[in-house]
């Protein structure tokens, strides 16, 4: 499985408030996802994106449990606009962009 990286840091300075609404537009196999929709409270919500079905189907299944506040988006950023003006809400508190490879992409799970 893909480590994250930066982890502490990312829910450090992600995370301006628990109650908010985020986007991770590089979800992979939702390692950074899980550490911050596990910190959510209730009104929060991570929006889950990646241009690899096959890692978001991974990162589906590793957030089951926390179902309620989060949603899969199967695009690239090139239709994030969309994505986000689609939401309909006022603000999204974060995005986080791990811009790095998936360790997936190279040698398999
Ligand atoms: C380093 S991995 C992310 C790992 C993830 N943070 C985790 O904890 O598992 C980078 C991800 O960016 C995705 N990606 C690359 N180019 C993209 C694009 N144009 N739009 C959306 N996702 C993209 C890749 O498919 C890959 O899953």
């Amino acid at each position: 499985m893909h480590e994250p990286v930066l982890l502490k840091e990312v829910l450090e300075n992600l995370l301006t408030s628990k109650s908010g609404i985020y986007l991770d537009a590089t979800v992979g196999t939702g390692g950074h996802a899980q550490a911050i929709v596990s910190q959510l409270e209730p009104g929060g919500k991570l929006i889950c994106m990646d241009r690899d079905e096959s890692l978001l189907e991974i990162a589906k299944k590793r957030l089951k449990k926390y179902r309620d506040r989060v949603e899969f988006a199967h695009l690239r950023f090139s239709q994030m606009k969309d994505l986000v003006s689609g939401l309909k809400v006022k603000k999204i508190s974060g995005f986080l962009f791990d811009l790095g490879v998936c360790s997936l992409h190279f040698c398999g799970e």
